[in-house]
Parts: structure tokens; C-alpha cells; sequence
């Protein structure tokens, strides 16, 4: 069914609770709808959302506001290892994830809790505690809004990078309709995450449920609860930095966390800059940086702005650049 509304209140569509509406609204429950939706006749610009847990509204939004509710789980191809599924890019990430692990798949048991939709997943490239999405993805199917026509694009055409996506860059070109997975029957817990690791290492003949249930506690205990606080995850990327970078944030200090990443870069917790800028459990006004962890910027009391959110943002952004030299840059999207 396709609904359409004027005048849409988007405060339960935003994890971060901002109090913002569209002009118009549009939801669908399959391909076809979308392929047969009246384009022309929707106000511009458009977006098209997902769960909204990874976007900050700055504002009322002049025009239509598109959503997925193609929401199906099919197996397509069960074979011994391996198992192929498409998924409808309106599920709830995390309801995938349950069903997977409960069916002993592996390959998304460490994506346990990230809140948002597939769709959105898979523009996004999420990623938790060693893994990102891109690595169980096979495939991305898409309508092309500029040839109004359904395209498949292979995981490699997606272009997948940190917490980006061809998609990301072709920005407003292509609406995910459904995402095939590739997971695995076969034995491959992925603990390299140095929290994860210390859980299990006693233990051998894990279950991807087991690892689901670590993962949600350790989730619990850094961030906050979107049913409780208002945010929308990582506020910042993790800064990639040359040695010669890291060399001089590293001045002064006996150790600074770090990971080396592809091509020798330096990857730094933007949580740890945040942190020794002071800012951490800091609040102003209706905005707060969550105590536990820094890197998240909360609507502390339910009733925080946009231009409250944007102001600790640019505060932050100041602090770090001044401190370290280093440009922090929003994870999480600015409409
Ligand atoms: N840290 C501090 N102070 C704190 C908290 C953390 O200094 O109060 C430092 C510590 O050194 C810690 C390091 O930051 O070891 C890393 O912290 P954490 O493991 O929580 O991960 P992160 O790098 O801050 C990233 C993702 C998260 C993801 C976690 C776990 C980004 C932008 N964020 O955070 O993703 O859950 O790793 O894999 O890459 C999201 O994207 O919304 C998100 C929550």
C-alpha cells in the first residue's frame, strides 16, 4: 500500500528526537509500488529515509520525505555452507540479525543492535566490533530515480569504504529496494575486537546467538538506549591520519589508542579527542556529550534543537582542531 500525508510530523521517523516536519510524505510496500509512484506530482528536494538513526534534521523539510516498507525475508539458496538471502530494504536491521543467528548463520552476529532499516544499512556501510556490512553483502538492488528503471549493482560496484558507498556519493540518484546476503553455516566467529575477545577466550563452539548476546551487552553499557535518549550513534568518523599526523596528536602523551588501517594510515578514536578536550558528559543547554561515550552527542533532555545539537557540534570541532590540528567530520548526516 502507498501512503501519502502533507504536513508529516517526523519526530518518531529521527532517532535523535528532533521535533521537525516534511511537506510531504511517502511509504510503499514494494518495488512495484515504488516504480509506479507519480514522481513528478512530489514536491522537491526529496529524501529518502530509513530508520532516521543516522541523521540530524536541521530544520523543517521543504519537500517529500520518501520510506520503505518493503519489508520480506527470502531464502533463496540454502546451500551446505553457504546461505544467499534477499531482504527487503525496510526490515529492521536488527531483526535480521535475530533471525540469522537464531537460524546459526554467521556473518552478522557482530552487527547486533545497530538501529535503522537494511536499506539504509547498506548505503551506509555500518559497521561494529570488526565487522561492516560490506562484508556479507552479495548484492544491491536499486531503482534509478534518473532512468526510472530497477538496476543490481555486485558488492564491488558499490564501492564500499568507511562508513561510505557509491551511493552515498551518487547521492539522491538510487532508492535500495532489497539487499542480498551471503552468510555462512560455517564455524567463523569474528573476535578481533579487543572487547569481544577478552568475553570469549576460554571458549570454543560458539553460537552467532552467543556472540549477539556479548555484543548487545557491551552495546549497552557505551550507548545510549534510543528508547531512552535521543541520538543518533557515532556523531563523528574516527579521523584517518599519516604517521607524520599521529606523530604530532601523540605529543605529550605516554599512549594514545590507535589502530594502523589500509596503506599505513593511522585510525584514531575521535572519542579519546573528545574526551581530553574535556568535553566528555558535557552539557549545554538540551544538548549533551554522552558520558560513556564521547563520540555520541545526545538530546539530553528530549527537548534539544537542531541549532543546539549543530552549536556542541561546532564547539567540539573547534576544540579538536585546536588541541590535536585534527578536523573531526559528522558521521551522521545534515539535512
Ligand atoms: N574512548 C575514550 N573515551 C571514552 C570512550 C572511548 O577515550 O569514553 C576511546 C577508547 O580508547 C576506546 C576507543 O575510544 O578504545 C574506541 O571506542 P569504541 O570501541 O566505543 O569505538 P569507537 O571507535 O568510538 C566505533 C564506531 C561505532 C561502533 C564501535 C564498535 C565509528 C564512527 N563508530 O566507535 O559505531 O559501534 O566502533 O565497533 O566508526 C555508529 O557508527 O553509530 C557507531 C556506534
Amino acid at each position: 500500500m502507498v501512503t501519502v500525508e502533507h504536513n508529516f510530523d517526523l519526530s518518531a521517523l529521527n532517532t535523535f528526537g528532533m521535533k521537525v516536519s516534511c511537506d510531504t510524505y511517502v511509504e510503499y510496500s514494494s518495488s512495484q509500488e515504488l516504480q509506479s509512484l507519480d514522481f513528478d506530482s512530489f514536491p522537491k528536494p526529496w529524501l529518502h529515509i530509513g530508520g532516521g538513526s543516522n541523521l540530524l534534521f536541521t530544520g523543517d523539510f521543504k519537500g517529500t520525505v520518501f520510506h520503505s516498507a518493503i519489508k520480506y525475508v527470502k531464502y533463496v539458496d540454502m546451500g551446505l555452507e553457504e546461505v544467499l538471502l534477499t531482504v527487503g530494504a525496510g526490515v529492521i536491521l536488527d531483526e535480521l540479525v535475530k533471525e540469522t543467528c537464531g537460524y546459526g548463520l554467521w556473518g552478522l552476529e557482530n552487527l547486533s543492535s545497530i538501529p535503522g532499516e537494511v536499506g539504509a544499512a547498506a548505503v551506509q556501510n555500518v559497521g561494529a566490533y570488526g565487522v561492516e556490512v560490506k562484508d556479507v553483502i552479495a548484492g544491491v538492488v536499486c531503482f534509478d530515480l534518473q532512468e526510472r528503471k530497477k538496476v543490481i549493482f555486485k558488492t564491488p560496484e558499490c564501492a564500499y569504504a568507511y562508513r561510505d558507498s557509491m551511493f552515498k556519493r551518487e547521492k539522491g540518484r538510487y532508492i535500495v529496494t532489497s539487499v542480498l546476503f551471503r552468510l555462512t553455516r560455517k564455524y567463523s566467529p569474528k573476535l578481533e575486537y579487543k572487547g569481544l575477545a577478552g568475553l570469549f577466550a576460554e571458549k570454543e563452539n560458539l553460537t552467532p546467538s552467543e556472540i549477539r548476546e556479548a555484543v548487545i551487552s557491551i552495546r549497552k553499557e557505551k550507548l545510549p538506549d534510543p528508547s531512552e535518549i535521543g541520538s543518533a550513534g557515532s556523531f563523528f568518523k574516527n579521523p584517518v591520519l599519516s604517521g607524520a599526523q599521529f606523530a604530532s596528536v601523540a605529543q605529550g602523551y605516554d599512549t594514545v589508542p590507535h589502530y594502523i588501517v589500509e596503506g599505513g594510515f593511522v585510525k584514531v578514536p575521535a572519542a579519546w579527542m573528545i574526551e581530553q578536550c574535556g568535553f566528555k558528559g558535557h552539557r549545554e543547554g538540551n544538548a549533551a556529550v554522552y558520558e560513556k561515550q564521547p563520540l555520541v552527542l545526545v538530546n539530553a533532555t528530549g527537548a534539544a534543537t537542531p541549532e543546539e545539537i549543530i552549536s556542541l557540534e561546532n564547539r567540539i570541532i573547534e576544540a579538536v582542531k585546536n588541541k590535536f590540528g585534527v578536523e573531526l567530520h559528522p558521521e551522521v548526516e545534515h539535512i
